[in-house]
């Protein structure tokens, strides 16, 4: 049995509406050459949705439409927020949620994350839900304790059904945007104790369909031996993810080791 890889590219904030513009061009514009296995999403900033939407819902488009962000709310007064429902009326199909960015900087506690992997399984869009240890955690060797705590506060409260539907990005808080990338063992280590936890809960089939990916520093030249790893399904790219010609060797190295495994 295999499965195919997938590709998350995560924009942050980043790109001018031009820039932005530019870049998918670019991007799809490379993908027009290749048979894919692989899924590939692209998650610019909520005000960019429909240019990604837009090109994504094209027949022959090769990418998929995401965000990084949701509301935990249905609807209202929430000013500045943006629901669930809304992603869905704008056809992305998938958002990420609990990213440690938003975790240090907007508070976003386990509860909240759960929140919103609800709002969006509510609405049918595939939550990327982002778990991972500081650096002070992972020399003190607490990296196992602190990631099956996060998983537990959040996947463990889910459905089987919804579980089903769900994506666990792995991205050691210290790998991220710092150029410092986790070993391949280092992340087949953990995406394997990930696994386990899903199939201690959910069984052994829910496990194996399930993806979990590797996302913190990953680029053109480590993103085939990471990939390679049997329980890495992927990555999470940040930085990366702002240069076609970088992007597409992720992508191509997510097709070359999905054919290896
Ligand atoms: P990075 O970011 O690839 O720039 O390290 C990954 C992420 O934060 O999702």
């Amino acid at each position: 049995m295999s499965k195919s890889k997938i590709v998350i590219g995560n924009w942050k904030m980043n790109n001018s509406f031009d820039e932005a513009e530019q870049l998918i061009t670019d991007i799809e514009e490379s993908l027009s050459d290749y048979q894919l296995d692989t899924e590939v999403v692209l998650c610019p900033p909520a005000i960019y949705a429909e240019l990604v939407t837009d090109h994504a819902s094209l027949e022959d488009s090769k990418f998929y439409a995401g965000l990084q962000n949701v509301s935990e709310y249905d609807n209202g007064a929430y000013t500045g927020e943006v629901s669930a429902s809304m992603l869905a009326n704008m056809d992305v199909d998938f958002c990420i949620v609990g990213h440690s960015e938003r975790r240090k900087y907007f508070g976003e506690t386990d509860d909240i994350v759960l929140k919103k992997m609800v709002q969006l399984l509510n609405q049918q869009l595939i939550p990327v839900m982002c778990c991972g240890e500081n650096i002070d955690e992972r020399k003190s060797g607490n990296h196992f304790d602190v990631v099956q705590k996060q998983i537990e506060a959040t996947i463990y409260k889910l459905t089987p059904e919804q579980m089903e539907r769900t994506i666990i990005a792995y991205e050691p808080i210290w790998a991220i945007g710092t150029g410092e990338t986790a070993t391949p063992a280092q992340a087949q280590e953990m995406m394997s104790f990930i696994r386990s936890l899903i199939e201690r809960k959910f069984g052994t089939e829910v496990a194996f369909y399930t993806y979990i990916i590797y996302g913190g520093s990953c680029n053109a030249s480590n993103a085939l031996n990471i990939f390679s790893q049997p329980d890495v399904d992927g990555g999470l790219i940040g930085g990366a993810s702002l240069k076609a010609d970088e992007f597409i060797k992720i992508i191509e190295a997510a097709e070359t080791a999905g054919k290896e495994n």
